[in-house]
């Protein structure tokens, strides 16, 4: 046999080995899944005292409690068989180390780089990239002691005091939930404001207040193409022009984007444009600049620490066999509820005002990368893939769709998410709003079955309701770093499980197209494609005079 086929043989031999491992895997999980549906979470308590112990991990500033869980050690153990089965390792060590594992986009995917301590490198075509990243980080901080100190004047040689982030998707999400979050460790006056939506109504509240001589806008857009944010910046210019009387508005914009000759050509002068890189994903790309109004607020050394956070997650994550290995087990408990248990979707309660985006921000994360049906080489998945993320802040969410989770017909498993320590004044205050917490997700393991009250027979809870607990130590920058960067690598590993591409969103793209072509309606031109009578009716309804 010639040497070329007995190679294509044997590599044809081990892909179906490959195969049939996996098979294996899901059919034994399949099998335990069968055995195990009809114990109750709490008989598990009942069973082993060491329970809790066995079942939790401690990252840095991270503690995770999956005790909580349908889980034995060898459904555990089956588990990480599974992720064996697909290699995690390798693809964690492909990802990082800048392989194009955006395959569709032919990108690499290295928001890990963005979180490289300024001494080590990494090479990629030759190049350091850690070294390119420093120089525009640096860049960043000095635009915000430049911001912080006054220095930054604005068309009236007035210092500017707010700053308005125009921008969407992750290009908002990630900014707005971290500066909320990261609200106690504020150092300096500026006020930060976002405007996200093409809805005109967000920009006329968002600016109603402001002093357009004090006003900065941040033009938040890694493709400078998105339609909401360039009506926005449009509506910015406007609102200057109008107000400042000039046309010299140089330093009254700032563009932060991975395109930036787009950026220039818009009209932002060469200087005041924040560069980021093509394999910097929207929804990861909290770590570049896209985070200049996170340093704004919480100071370099706050954003240092933030970054900081990342790295370490990235280290335990890249180093640490999977059995101990945070964001890996979360995402095949993840896989366990939706593969196995078919939960379609996850809470996530965070009991924290400052987290309250929290959900949001996930969300995006999550259902962007993963809310996919088919393979990058066209194949439909066999699987189930991403559930709907959700959730709300603790304490109001449990006056809101905590009975739903309680009582509901639904299996919804929980991620609960609380810091042990907090900056406000009031520490025993802070301790009821853990103790909320953690009552809740004991209420949902337990239910009420063991409690002998009257009322029980008719208020049944069954409990049995699976969660896991995430106690930070504090709602600091490197906690929030290390949180951030753990459910960014379990999407990644559920990615790889599904065998899907993460880093590319092409239905979001399709309404895009499609909001194109019914602009081109609405401007009395001809459309691209053929528009149903549903959309026709319903856009005669805004535009009467050019459309029939
Ligand atoms: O929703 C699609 C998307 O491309 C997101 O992935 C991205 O975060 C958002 O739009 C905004 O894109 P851009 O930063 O290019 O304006």
């Amino acid at each position: 046999m010639p040497v070329v086929d007995s190679l294509m043989q044997s590599a044809l031999r081990s892909v179906s080995s490959k195969q049939s491992e996996r098979e294996m895997v899901w059919m034994q999980l399949q099998q335990m899944f069968e055995n195990i549906q009809t114990t109750h979470l709490s008989e598990l308590f009942g069973a082993d005292s060491q329970r809790a112990e066995a079942f939790s991990l401690q990252v840095n500033s991270l503690f995770l409690d999956y005790s909580k869980n349908f889980i034995s050690k060898d459904i555990l153990a089956a588990l990480i068989a599974l992720a064996e089965s697909y290699d995690i390792q390798n693809a964690i060590h492909q990802m990082m180390s800048g392989v194009h594992v955006n395959v569709t986009e032919d990108r690499a995917a290295l928001h890990t780089a963005l979180r490289l301590p300024e001494t080590e490198s990494l090479m990629v075509n030759a190049k350091n990239l850690v070294t390119d990243i420093t120089e525009i980080r640096n860049k960043m901080f000095n635009f915000v002691e430049k911001l912080q100190s006054g220095a930054w004047l604005g068309a009236t040689e007035q210092a500017i005091t707010d700053v308005v982030n125009i921008g969407i998707g992750g290009s908002d999400l990630g900014p707005q939930m971290l500066t909320q979050a990261l609200k106690p460790y504020w150092n300096t006056n500026l006020n930060v404001h976002f405007i996200a939506n093409i809805d005109p109504v967000q920009f006329e509240a968002v600016t109603a207040n402001l002093n357009p001589e004090t006003t900065l806008f941040l033009l938040s857009s890694k493709s400078f193409t998105t339609s909401e944010t360039l009506a926005n910046a449009q509506l910015a210019k406007q609102w200057l022009e109008n107000k400042l009387h000039t046309k010299q508005l140089t330093q009254h914009f700032v563009a932060i984007t991975a395109n930036p000759a787009r950026a220039i050509a818009w009209g932002i002068a060469k200087e005041f444009v924040l560069p980021f890189w093509e394999w910097v994903g929207g929804r990861f790309s909290i770590w570049s600049s896209i985070g200049f109004p996170v340093a704004l607020l919480i100071g370099v050394q706050g954003f240092k620490q933030f970054l900081e956070g990342g790295h370490d997650m990235d280290k335990h994550f890249s180093n640490s066999p999977l059995a101990e290995n945070m964001p890996v087990l979360l995402a095949l408990l993840g896989i366990w509820y939706r593969n196995f248990w078919q939960a379609p979707t996850h809470a996530l309660c965070s009991y924290s005002y400052s987290l309250r985006r929290f959900a949001d921000y996930i969300q995006q994360l999550d259902m962007e990368s993963n809310g996919k049906s088919q393979q990058p080489n066209g194949d439909m998945v066999a699987k189930d893939t991403a559930p709907i993320i959700w959730g709300g802040e603790g304490t109001n969410a449990q006056h809101a769709f905590y009975q739903l989770l309680h009582q509901g017909r639904h299996f919804i498993p929980v991620d609960f998410i609380v810091a042990q320590n907090t900056k406000a004044k009031d520490k025993v205050q802070h301790q009821q709003l853990v103790i909320n917490c953690l009552a809740q997700a004991k209420a949902l393991m337990e239910g009420n079955r063991a409690l002998q009250s009257a009322d029980v027979s008719i208020n049944q809870m069954q409990g049995n309701k699976p969660s896991n607990t995430l106690m930070l130590e504090a709602l600091d920058p490197y906690a929030l770093g290390q949180l951030i960067a753990l459910y960014e690598h379990k999407v990644f590993v559920q990615g790889i499980i599904w065998q899907i591409n993460s880093f590319d969103q092409p239905g979001v793209e399709l309404g895009k197209k499609l909001a194109d072509d019914l602009t081109n309606i609405v401007n009395g031109k001809e459309a691209k494609e053929p528009v149903d009578s549903s959309t026709m009716q319903l856009l005669r309804r805004i535009n009467t005079a050019s459309i029939n």
